[in-house]
């Protein structure tokens, strides 16, 4: 009888290599190996043939940059999501959508299971089995890391004796993920919050003492709220932040240092570098504040911190998502424009915005001479915006001659 079939997040590394003859052997199943390209800049054809030297008996490579850059970052920066207003999400990101990717080969394969490389403690088990398991409740998950408790020396032991290829490079004292939205890296010394990052944990950009003393001017074109051109060329997903990774990188931005809630209870030290997502965010939030209403921009901030909870609580697959991201869609309906950021010594700042929808208006605005806005109005205005206010202090505060006196507010806090 043919074995039953289980699809594999495979990244090519020690843990999920020797994960193919253990999921063979423990659980008597032939495995199909899945490698996505998500930006992180490894050659999946390479990772792909070492799966087939491994043992598994197919192995599938797909470039999903695209729609991982449309489908997933793109809406995140519409959003505005960065969690506990820092972390850009590019781990979390990019979870939901291997996960998709990996039921439908299932489906295509008639494979009975899924299975990933995550341990126990963190927050990406979370991701892929909350996505396979709204996806398709049939298919068995299997996480090795969390039942087997295997040494380093023990990894390296069992590849030996099947033939698993183990790469010449030393190991790298950090764990790290990264996609072309962020590199993640965290463990090792990084684990002691009151220690500075020490230079071998970074890879993306310089130290920004180290940056051009000459600041970099670049102008971001934006459609509806999705960055679409640099420097007056139009430019696809991919590419632009390919570009914007490079030259943000250079000058030392996108570091990120961060003591975060994981969705486990554990509280943890992780390093991001992400320069094209924090240009991006930065200039989107710019060009926001002359295209939003005052209304619309006070409730994204809630909608934007929803977002990126549910981005990293790993529930993208959820209706709720759709719901803040139908809001999201229609806030950006005239977020259109071009935004001017200067990247200067680990600084990405905004230094000039504009747009056709803009609500911003000089006439309004100017102390100068022929302004539209009537002045007179504005005593009448001021008068019905405080009344309640001024009835307030007239019947409580000020009552008894009492004076509206600072100290004496506070004591009722006693
Ligand atoms: N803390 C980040 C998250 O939960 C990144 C997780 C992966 N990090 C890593 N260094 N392997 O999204």
């Amino acid at each position: 009888m043919a074995r039953d079939k289980v699809i594999l997040a495979y990244s090519g590394g020690l843990d999920t290599s020797v994960m193919v003859p253990w999921i063979r052997e423990k659980y008597d199943m032939d495995v199909i190996t899945f490698t996505c390209d998500l930006g992180q800049g490894d050659d999946i054809e390479k990772i792909r043939q070492k799966a087939l030297k491994t043992g598994a008996i197919d192995a599938i490579a797909v470039d999903a940059r695209n729609l991982f850059v449309d489908l997933f970052v793109w809406p995140a920066l519409m959003a505005g999501a960065l969690y506990e207003g820092k972390y850009p999400l590019a781990t979390a990101l990019g979870r939901p959508l291997i996960a998709k990717l990996m039921v439908d080969v299932a489906h295509e394969r008639g494979a009975k299971a899924v299975a990933h490389g995550c341990t126990g403690k963190g927050n990406d088990q979370v991701r892929f089995d909350c996505t396979f398991q709204t996806l398709d409740p049939s298919l068995k998950i299997i996480a090795p890391v969390r039942e087997w408790s295997m040494t380093r020396p023990q990894a390296l032991e069992y590849c030996a004796k099947y033939n698993i290829p183990v790469d010449a490079k030393p190991e790298s004292p950090y764990s790290i993920d990264q996609n072309i939205f962020g590199r993640s890296c965290e463990a090792g010394v990084l684990e002691d919050p009151w220690d500075e990052p020490p230079p071998d944990a970074f890879a993306w950009t310089v130290d920004p003492v180290q940056a051009p003393n000459e600041p970099q001017y670049l102008e971001i074109e934006w459609e509806q709220g999705r960055p679409v051109g640099l420097d007056g060329q139009k430019m696809d997903g991919v590419p632009l932040l390919e570009k914007l990774n490079a030259i943000g990188g250079r000058h030392g931005v996108g570091r990120i240092d961060h003591v975060e809630n994981r969705l486990v209870g554990i509280k943890s030290r992780e390093l991001y570098e992400a320069p094209a997502a924090v240009i991006l965010h930065e200039a989107h939030r710019e060009l926001e504040t002359l295209c939003l209403s005052k209304e619309a921009s006070r409730f994204k901030t809630y909608v934007s911190q929803a977002y990126a909870d549910l981005i990293y609580n790993g529930l993208w697959a959820s209706a709720f998502h759709q719901d803040l991201f139908a809001f999201v869609a229609s806030s950006q309906r005239y977020v259109t424009g071009v935004t001017r950021v200067k990247l200067h010594k680990g600084k990405a700042t905004v230094v000039g915005r504009k747009s056709e929808f803009s609500l911003y208006s000089k006439k309004l605005a100017t102390y100068d001479a022929g302004s539209d806005y009537d002045q007179t109005a504005a005593q009448g205005f001021i008068k019905i915006h405080g009344l309640g206010q001024q009835t307030q202090a007239r019947r409580q505060l000020l009552k008894d001659g009492r004076g509206f006196d600072l100290p004496g507010l506070l004591r009722h806090q006693k």
